[in-house]
């Protein structure tokens, strides 16, 4: 294979074959096999798009080797720090940081959209005590796109603008709603007056009966953890975000979907996983090395949950600052939590074992993030519904760019491996 600046050629067949490549602005390079097929008949095949980049993107940097995250070009440290979740959610969406005056009115809209259509309480009341938050919290952003089926004109900037804090200002209440009816609590209504994250706090936990006090250490340390879930380029569920609203379906059944990839366990709902995990090692004794062991072992299907990742390969960036929250957070809330020990101890131990070493498995988001959700008091199951929270601006944005980019319908092309053409054999012959 000879390799030239804009583009690669080989041989095939007998015949010269030339792909151009196409360069991002931090020097990844990617082959355009596009026309692959027309000149040789040849398709590629990645399953589970191990080295597919799906799209070109200018909203989220990763450098996975580097352990390098960046929203719009702004490294995750500094917004974590210095930035408030509506701050970031404006920056991931529309491109550029908020002045003040945008960011005023961009709060304004987004507090004109603090009631939801009080027919999805009918909804709510259907589902089984035991229904999982996050299976309600995909079947009613379904049922929420169908009270507000007006379709979006990505054209016009005003229009997304209202629908971008339309479902921002929603969702708090849906996550809240889908939390107090498992807990028999009567359904809050939003505070316009408050902070993303203030909001949400009081959206779950006021209660009629008791004067509700805000914790600003609660508060700072939720919208913390808001913008570090708020996007991480093409993962599972941005991915079905993408690729549902490929067929022009409209956003809020785009983020359907991308709630429903989100719940399973190889992805955010590793974060409801890993403190059920840390729970039963401390309830086994403390013995991680039995559960390190358990996960080595190829014949079980024990795999250590909030360990791993598909582009980080040296650290994840959002644990590290995760893991300084946790320490913090719980010191000033005076929280002594045994699981996070343990969780210490388990990453110590992992750090130090060469399967994990050699295989570059390392702490991911979700290792330290239930610790601190916990000390919010917020429930196990309920984990998950505050990860898909705070990855709504993500799934707004990829979803508005690859709308504005016109891209194409995905539809993946297969390599058939089933049988061949074979005759019917007739019911009583069979
Ligand atoms: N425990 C034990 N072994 C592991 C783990 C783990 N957590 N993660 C990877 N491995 C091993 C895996 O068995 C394989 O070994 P071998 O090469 O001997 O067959 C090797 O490491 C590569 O694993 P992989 O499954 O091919 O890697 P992947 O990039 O497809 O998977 C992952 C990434 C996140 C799905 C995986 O690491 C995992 O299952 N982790 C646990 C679940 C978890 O924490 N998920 C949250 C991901 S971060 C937040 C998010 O995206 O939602």
């Amino acid at each position: 294979m000879n390799e030239m600046r804009d583009h690669i050629e080989f041989e095939y067949g007998g015949e010269n074959i030339a792909l151009p490549l196409t360069t991002g602005t931090e020097d990844e390079t990617a082959i355009e096999i596009g026309t692959l097929r027309n000149t040789t008949g040849l398709v590629t095949l990645d399953i589970g798009y191990k080295n597919t980049a799906s799209t070109t993107s200018a909203i989220t940097f990763i450098d996975g080797d580097k352990g390098i995250l960046r929203y719009r070009g702004y490294s995750i440290e500094t917004l974590a720090e210095k930035a408030r979740f509506l701050e970031v959610a404006y920056l991931l969406i529309f491109g550029e940081l908020p002045t003040a005056d945008q960011l005023l009115k961009f709060e304004q809209l987004y507090r004109q959209y603090t009631l939801l259509d009080e027919g999805l309480k009918k909804l709510l009341d259907a589902f089984p005590s035991a229904a999982h938050p996050m299976d309600m919290l995909s079947a009613l952003t379904a049922a929420w796109a169908a009270f507000d089926p007006q379709p979006l004109d990505v054209a016009d900037a005003e229009q997304l603008c209202r629908s971008a804090a339309k479902i921002l200002a929603g969702f708090p209440i849906l996550t809240s709603w889908i939390y107090r009816k498992k807990c028999g609590l009567p359904l809050n209504y939003a505070d316009a007056e408050l902070h993303y994250a203030a909001n949400v706090m009081q959206l779950m936990f006021r209660v009629p009966t008791a004067r509700y006090e805000r914790d600003p250490v609660l508060t700072a340390a939720l919208d913390k953890l808001l913008i570090l879930h708020a996007d991480h380029e093409q993962n599972c569920s941005t991915t079905a975000v993408r690729v549902v609203g490929s067929s022009r379906a409209g956003l809020l059944a785009s983020i359907s979907a991308g709630v429903s990839a989100l719940l399973g366990p190889l992805h955010g709902g590793a974060n409801q996983f890993v403190v059920e995990m840390l729970q039963a090692i401390k309830a086994d004794g403390g013995d991680i090395e039995k559960y390190l062991d358990k996960a080595k072992d190829k014949a079980d299907p024990f795999r250590l949950m909030g360990f791993g990742h598909r582009v980080y390969k040296n650290f994840d960036p959002r644990a590290k600052i995760i893991k300084g929250y946790a320490d913090d957070v719980l010191e000033k809330l005076g929280v002594d939590d045994p699981i996070l020990d343990i969780a210490k101890k388990l990453e110590s131990a992992a750090l130090a074992d060469d399967y994990f070493v050699s295989r570059k498995i390392f702490p991911n988001v979700d290792f330290y993030s239930g610790i601190i959700y916990r000390a919010l008091g917020i429930p196990v199951e309920m984990f998950t519904v505050m990860f898909a929270l705070g990855r709504l601006p993500g799934w707004i944005a990829q979803w508005l760019e690859m709308r504005k980019d016109e891209q194409p319908v995905s539809r993946p092309r297969q390599v058939y491996t089933g049988h061949t053409q074979r005759d019917f054999v007739p019911l009583d012959q069979r």
